[in-house]
């Protein structure tokens, strides 16, 4: 398809029902905006332009598609779907292709409908306007799509404007339109405003097309990829349907779920095969886990890089920037932080690791933390190949331990250790021979006398 493509996300509602000082549409899902999830559907089905029509809070979405390379028009006045289509007029001035309208709140449109929809444009009865339908459970106050076994649109009413034998139609307007800008312009100019609803009707450019003797046509797809968020509960019903679909590709792709359910993944999550995932697990965005790792329950990983074979928790943190190498191994209640781990490096047990490079095979005992901030500034720390750092040392950063080198348990290191050597920071033990014998009898003598 060689069509030009570009979206109109319309995005100007208030989104009340959120009761949010952030815009709707900026509500992430699975770690991203909804209008990032638009917006990425779109890039990747080839639209070279992409329009947000935005009212109020245009700070925000500007602030947050400028970076994603699509532009704003406003729509100062909320008068309905056709109208804020319309304001994209300006910013697609020269463009001549397929124009889709979206809506911001819709956003797990896929790249394959898009382009279904576009290729259904140039299909040789050449329809003048494809609409995107579905069919949900509860077909509750969305409009609906009166059509004929082929697809053709006879009608489309809003719910509020509709007859009983109309509401009682289950396939219904998901908003997304595609039309060809040089249709879309002329067509949207001429929709009026005399509905139940007092607002320009997107849908009404159907009837239009109809009247001037031409064809529209509905595209069916699944329910889950149109269901519109409007409140709280919504999104986290998206949510859910987003994970549910997110969690089987996963099983799909060859790793086992234990607990499928309790898993949480981001949108850029990354699953290697073999990959076992335990209970309660939870990836935040940036996170790629190499073939055969596994990943023990009621683990939180971001921004996270886990190489083949590799173990982690359970109960452990990794955060942004954490490298673990083959087979290295992170246990339980470990936190780690921009932090490169070698391959077969081991920190088994209730430490903090952060801001350091770590060697391949280094033994890190329980308790180690690098001390990497005095309050204003981070520094790094460096621990060879090979090095043990025994339990409970502190390493005060910036400090380097030398390949091979052995810390004593207990230590606080502050100088660099050198390769092979044994760093012992604390004082020598001492012993009085039957000092505790004599402190019982002195204290309980003291006790009976009173
Ligand atoms: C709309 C459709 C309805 C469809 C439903 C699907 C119309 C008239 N109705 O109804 O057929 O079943 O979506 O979810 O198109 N918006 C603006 N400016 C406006 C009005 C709306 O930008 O002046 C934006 C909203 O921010 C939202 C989208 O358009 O992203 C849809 O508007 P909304 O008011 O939610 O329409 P619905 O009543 O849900
Ligand atoms: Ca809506």
């Amino acid at each position: 398809m060689t069509t030009p493509l570009a979206a109109i996300i319309l995005a100007a509602g208030m989104g009340t029902r959120m009761k949010s000082d952030l815009h709707k549409v900026l509500h992430p899902i699975a770690g991203r905006s909804m209008l990032h999830h638009l917006i990425d559907s779109f890039a990747t089905a080839g639209a070279a332009r992409q329009v947000v029509v935005v009212g109020a809070r245009r700070d925000q979405v500007e602030a947050a598609v400028m970076p994603l390379g699509a532009t704003i028009a406003a729509q100062d006045d909320q008068l309905g779907t056709a109208h804020a289509a319309l304001m994209a007029r300006d910013a697609l001035a020269g463009f001549d292709g397929i124009a889709i309208v979206a809506f911001g709140d819709t956003p797990f449109l896929t790249p394959e409908t898009i382009a279904a929809m576009a290729a259904r444009l140039d299909a040789p009865d050449a329809p003048r306007v494809v609409v995107l339908g579905f069919r949900p459970d509860d077909a509750k106050a969305y409009g609906r799509i009166i059509a004929d076994a082929d697809g053709g649109i006879e009608k489309m009413v809003e719910y509020k404007d509709a007859s009983d034998a109309e509401r009682a139609v289950t396939l219904c307007n998901s908003g997304v339109t595609a039309v060809r800008a040089a249709d879309l312009w002329p067509l949207l100019d001429r929709v009026g405003n005399d509905n139940a609803a007092g607002e320009y009707y997107l849908p009404d450019i159907v009837t239009l097309a109809r009247a001037d003797g031409d064809r529209a046509v509905v595209v069916e797809t699944a329910a889950d990829e149109v269901i519109g968020i409007n409140s709280r509960a919504e999104l986290a019903y998206a949510e859910e349907r987003w994970q549910a679909a997110r969690r089987a590709q996963a099983m799909a792709d060859g790793a086992t779920l234990i607990a499928p359910d309790t898993v949480w993944f981001a949108h850029d999550t990354v699953i290697g095969r073999d990959v076992v995932i335990g209970q309660n697990v939870v990836f935040g965005p940036g996170v790629s886990i190499a073939d055969g790792a596994t990943i023990h329950a009621f683990s939180h990983i971001e921004g996270a890089t886990v190489g083949v074979g590799a173990e982690v928790g359970p109960y452990a943190r990794l955060r942004p920037g954490a490298v673990l190498g083959a087979t290295s191994k992170v246990g339980n209640f470990v936190e780690i932080k921009k932090t490169v781990l070698g391959a077969g490096a081991k920190a088994n047990h209730l430490s903090y690791l952060g801001d350091a490079d770590i060697g391949a095979g280094a033994n890190i005992g329980a308790g180690t933390i690098t001390c990497n901030y005095d309050g204003f500034f981070k520094y790094r720390t460096v621990i060879g190949a090979g090095a043990f750092i025994g339990s409970n040392s502190a390493l005060v950063a910036p400090v380097a331990v030398g390949d091979g080198a052995i810390v004593a348990a207990g230590s606080v290191v502050t100088q660099d250790v050198a390769a092979d050597a044994l760093a012992l920071v604390r004082p020598p033990q001492t012993e009085k021979a039957g000092w505790a014998k004599r402190f019982r009898s002195a204290m309980t003598a003291k006790k009976a006398a009173g």
